[in-house]
């Protein structure tokens, strides 16, 4: 059986998380990834938009059970609630993910708030719903609010600068997040095999607990996480490939039939982003370069100075996505997708690494010490 300071820190069975993948909900593979084990992640984002791409707010909320009237609050209550229904026979265990970037800080304000009080409204819900889990922001200002109502706090990093902030801010479980890694990476990337092992170095403690992401997808993958010094690996593309995902089949089966260098980088709303290779997204690429070149440079731009044709034209690839348009469709995804061919139910997949890691670590000893 494997463990890890992680299993123990919030119960879960084993020493992975299912990454929160947003603007789409995750609803669903949130309640499979919990009752299999894992830390299961709700994405929150795709309830940012309910004006500019209703198709989005639209499919979180069925996915939810709520209401296309209910505001993103009462949406995030009734799924929160939701969820919390279906895992608790099961002892799973799960939590949300927020992005704190700049610009959604009001929407992330809303977002935690609602998570405080629907977790204190039920004493039950304490033992279930752990972990608020944020990412692409400034972590810093977070805690009191976070730790005080009794929640464990991760952040995502793409950086031992970020880690070194994060253990300013007193996060609890900082994820590094390698430039592998699906959909929004860094500015300024390094890879999981140089970055996990850094960050292990630079915060690690006996407070401080460090995960791998990017890359992560398999037994293999997770026993490198371990013995590079990590308490667990959180998994996103790997679980989008699920038959419980929420993700459309279309995007789905692109991540299985993704092959060989199958991802590129060029732009994603908020700064570079890695997307499935398709013909619409080799065009935006070579947009990319044209209009936001510090996608490639390291150079940040924003909302300010974007060429907005980038964005809209991401807009209606995603839109496209939701239409069943595999012509128009663009779809996000890190480099694993290259090592995942196929689409099988959260829970055997689980145990599947599961037992690939075990058989990993017990053979390194006997393999390769006398
Ligand atoms: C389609 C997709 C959407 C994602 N959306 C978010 C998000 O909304 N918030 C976030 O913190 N990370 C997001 N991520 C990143 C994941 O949380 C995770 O860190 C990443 O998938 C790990 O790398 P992997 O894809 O190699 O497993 C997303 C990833 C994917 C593939």
């Amino acid at each position: 059986m494997i463990k890890s300071r992680l299993t123990k820190l919030i119960g879960i069975k084993y020493p992975i998380i299912q990454a929160g993948m947003g603007p789409f909900s995750n609803n669903n593979l949130c309640v499979a990834a919990a009752n299999a084990g894992v830390l299961g992640l709700l994405s929150t984002s795709g309830l940012f938009n309910k004006n500019d791409q209703p198709w989005i707010y639209n499919a979180f909320v069925d996915s939810g059970e709520a209401n296309r009237d209910d505001d993103m609050a009462t949406v995030l209550e009734k799924v929160l609630k939701r969820t919390h229904r279906l895992v608790k026979d099961k002892g799973g265990i799960f939590g949300i993910n927020v992005m704190v970037s700049a610009e959604l800080v009001q929407h992330s304000q809303v977002m935690i708030d609602t998570a405080i009080k629907v977790r204190e409204e039920n004493p039950d819900m304490k033992n279930h719903f752990k972990v608020i889990f944020t990412s692409a922001g400034d972590p810093v200002g977070w805690k009191d609010k976070i730790k005080g109502a009794g929640f464990t706090w991760m952040h995502v990093v793409p950086s031992v600068k970020g880690a070194l902030r994060c253990k300013k801010a007193g996060v609890d479980v900082i994820v590094a997040s390698g430039h592998e890694g699906g959909f929004h990476t860094s500015w300024e990337p390094v890879h999981s095999m140089i970055l996990l092992p850094a960050v292990v170095e630079a915060v690690s403690d006996e407070n401080t607990l460090v995960c791998g992401a990017g890359g992560y997808c398999d037994g293999k993958t997770l026993a490198a996480a371990l013995v590079l010094g990590a308490d667990g690996a959180q998994m996103g593309t790997r679980f989008l490939a699920t038959q419980e995902s929420d993700f459309h089949q279309i995007w789905k089966q692109a991540v299985v039939d993704a092959q060989d260098r199958g991802t590129l980088v060029a732009r994603g709303f908020v700064g570079p982003a890695r997307w499935i290779k398709t013909p619409r997204s080799l065009e935006h690429q070579k947009n990319t370069l044209k209009k936001s070149p510090g996608v490639f440079l390291g150079a940040p731009d924003d909302y300010a100075t974007i060429d907005m044709s980038l964005i809209n034209y991401e807009v209606e690839s995603i839109k496209a996505v939701c239409e069943g348009n595999t012509e128009k469709a663009m779809m996000a995804a890190g480099e694993a997708a290259q090592r995942i061919q196929n689409m099988p139910l959260v829970n055997d997949l689980v145990q599947e690494i599961v037992k690939d890691t075990e058989n990993i670590l017990r053979s390194v000893q006997t393999k390769f010490l006398d």
